[in-house]
């Protein structure tokens, strides 16, 4: 491999925060291809950008009751900031509704319809008579006339995969307002897709080294016949169609973005004219890092658009990953699953998250985060292989001071790993010239774990007992490995490999090659801990302070109040079981504890938001309440734990051993995990059982 190339990785919609999956599924590899890149001294130009028209932002942006600017422009910045925090990196990072990308869209299509691959022609869509406004494909649902599924949408049904039309659906309706659709025509530039079948069809069959899902996804699409496909729109929010009889039009989402790439590369070099010549540029290898559901975009729609564009030079390499699930389920922001990447970058440094991601990576199967594992692979691989190795190594380095070259006699064990390690990167080089980052990167754990053994097996402070050739090679060979392993580091895990290499007395990048030259050693400060072990110290348990603001009895039920709480900026009505202890008259202003992440529940036809706090003896029901003092809505601490939120239902609630304990004469209550007592805290005051109930009661 030798030479430029441009790395690409799909430009995320601009409608959420990215999760674990998309990190997992396109940016991280994309991130270490390109670190690979440029650490073998290739000339590389990468970019993305935010994705930011399109049905999933104007949904979101209705659904939120902002417009779809604002969701965008609030959706770059988050994924920016997690793109840095995660150390992802862009020559450019372009966003589609900017004037630069409008202006080579729109130059682009221009080219498009002077070689004939552009043409109008008449079309029936949804058009909402109450809006006034055409409906795109998704914004109608109605029955699928293939299998009756309720709900199927105008571009697929979700049941049976069948893609559809609008006009296919039977009883159709507008999402936003339930009313039916009247079908009228339009008029829409097509992008004359079908021209190029025989050309594309040669391309795909010429990448025999992409990935079989690429390749089979391609052909298979591929072999139905490419149809032409409309490429306008009509709707508000995105790129104008810079065409005569299309103000009111814009350009299809997915046909602008794509031209992303272009406006990226553009932004790069400062100049359109340059872009467009270095895509004429044969010599330039462009990879295409994605998310399986993208494909065709890339393998087809993509090339067909340079294609008709003339002479431009198409993808070289799609590397298209599987999913990543999250505990046997798919991430899912709507339904909660997973974390999103701002919580877990708040729980865990980036660099642990990189090596959790790239442990499991979904390169040509789907594969499972969870939690626990992730965890585990970090304390027990990461810190105590990795970590420990290099502590160890480093340190014995740092008392010797310098050792160069010739001051050394190696034995076999240390011609063993000299050999190691020149194997270990031809066989990353190899692994990363394929695009195998998985593969690649248990090249480099599996160094990690040789070294550690190798120190073991060495034992340097044995050697050392006498200071000769002998130690030297020792130390020598122990950092060697240590700083092959900075060295091809630099790719999966770039901070620590910088401290690591800074330590060695290398103040900037090392390029990867076969023969890795290691001079002298001499370390010029000394290795301090690498890292810090993660600790679980998560609680998924929310309890705030409430107060009783009006009490009723339960319609249905005899021992049952419906008490309304005020939670400071929210209220909400919980249905309790403490008639028979409790007065209304002496429930109402009364501060209590409330668990807020319960899932609501329905008792005896009552909808409950949560539940109270308190505990039971003989004389009756005790409730948990807080003074006056306390703040309302104020969220109880538990001893040092990080309070998380996600739902919990009154199973899960029940998990957790809440007792009553005695405690400066009074009655309080404590948490007991594993053999910790955590004590239930507030701001201003104390949290107290009423009426000072004995210990060891169940809190409930
Ligand atoms: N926004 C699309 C998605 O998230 C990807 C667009 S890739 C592009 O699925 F190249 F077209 F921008
Ligand atoms: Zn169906």
């Amino acid at each position: 491999m030798k030479g430029k190339f441009f790395v690409f990785v799909a430009l995320p919609y601009a409608n959420s925060g990215l999760h674990l999956g998309h990190i997992a599924g396109a940016y991280l590899p994309y991130d270490v291809f390109r670190r690979y890149l440029k650490l073998r001294g290739f000339e590389v130009i990468s970019a993305s950008g935010s994705d930011e028209h399109g049905t999933p932002i104007t949904i979101k942006a209705i659904r939120e009751g902002i417009s779809p600017e604002d969701i965008a422009k609030k959706y770059h910045k988050i994924n920016l900031e997690i793109f840095n925090r995660m150390s992802i990196e862009f020559d450019a990072y372009i966003e589609t509704s900017s004037k630069l990308h409008k202006e080579i869209t729109a130059d682009f299509l221009k080219v498009l319809m002077a070689n004939g691959y552009i043409f109008e022609a008449e079309m029936t869509q949804p058009f909402c008579v109450k809006e006034n406004l055409f409906l795109a494909d998704r914004y109608v649902k109605g029955k699928c006339p293939n299998c009756g599924y309720e709900s199927a949408t105008g571009d697929q049904c979700e049941n049976c995969g069948q893609t559809l039309e609008p006009n296919e659906l039977i009883n159709p309706i507008c999402i936003f307002d339930q009313t039916t659709p009247e079908f009228r025509q339009t008029k829409h530039l097509f992008f004359k897709l079908s021209k190029l079948q025989d050309e594309l069809l040669k391309y795909i069959e010429s990448r025999d080294a992409w990935r079989q899902n690429v390749l089979n996804y391609s052909r298979n699409f591929i072999s139905k016949g490419l149809k032409d496909r409309p490429i306008t729109r009509d709707l508000s929010w995105g790129v104008d169609a810079p065409f005569e009889g299309y103000e009111q039009k814009k350009v299809y989402v997915w046909f602008e973005a794509l031209i992303g790439y272009l406006t990226g590369v553009s932004e790069v070099l400062g100049s359109q004219k340059e872009a467009l010549a270095l895509w004429k540029d044969k010599e330039i290898k462009h990879y295409h890092f994605m998310g399986k559901d993208n494909i065709a975009f890339h393998s087809i729609i993509w090339p067909g658009m340079l294609l008709a564009h003339g002479d431009m030079t198409l993808p070289y390499y799609i590397a298209a990953n599987e999913y990543l699930n999250f505990q046997g389920e798919k991430f899912s922001k709507s339904k909660g699953t997973g974390f999103s990447m701002l919580q877990m970058l708040e729980k865990y440094k980036a660099e642990y998250i990189r090596f959790g991601v790239l442990y499991n990576l979904p390169e040509d199967h789907d594969s499972d985060f969870s939690i626990e594992e992730f965890q585990n692979r970090v304390n027990t691989e990461l810190i105590d292989k990795f970590g420990n190795f290099v502590n160890r190594a480093l340190i014995l380095a740092f008392k010797k001071g310098t050792v160069t070259a010739d001051q050394i006699a190696q034995n076999d064990l240390d011609l063993e790993a000299e050999r190691t390690i020149g194997n270990s990167i031809s066989s990353m080089i190899n692994e990363m010239n394929s695009v195998h980052i998985r593969n690649a990167f248990r090249v480099w754990l599996d160094l990690a774990y040789f070294g550690n053994s190798y120190v073991t097996k060495r034992k340097p402070w044995e050697a050392c007992k006498k200071d000769d050739a002998n130690c030297n090679a020792a130390i020598y060979t122990g950092a060697k490995l240590v700083f092959a392993l900075a060295v091809l580091g630099q790719i999966f895990l770039p901070d620590t490999s910088k401290k690591i290499l800074s330590w060695l007395g290398y103040e900037h990048p090392v390029e990867i090659s076969e023969g890795l030259n290691f001079p002298v050693l001499k370390l010029t400060t000394k290795p301090e801990k690498l890292f810090e072990k993660i600790e679980d110290k998560e609680l998924n348990l929310k309890l705030q302070i409430a107060r009783v603001e009006g009490v009723t009895d339960h319609p249905n039920a005899e021992r049952l109040y419906l008490l309304d709480l005020d939670l400071g900026d929210s209220k909400r009505r919980i249905v309790s079981g403490i008639k028979n202890s409790y007065s209304k008259d002496a429930l109402i202003g009364k501060n209590i504890v409330v668990v807020t992440n319960l899932k609501q529940a329905e008792i005896r036809g009552e909808k409950s938001y949560g539940m109270l706090l308190a505990a039971e003896d003989e004389n009756g029901i005790h409730l948990v309440i807080a003074p006056d003092s306390a703040s309302i809505g104020e969220e109880v601490k538990i001893g040092d734990m990080q309070i998380t939120s996600t739902e919990i239902s009154i199973e899960e609630f029940r998990k957790f051993s809440i007792k009553t304990v005695r405690s400066d004469s009074c009655t309080v209550p404590a948490l007991f995990l594993d053999d910790r007592q955590l004590f239930l805290e507030i701001q201003n005051g104390k949290l107290v059982l009423d009426g000072s109930p004995k210990e060891g009661l169940r809190v409930k």
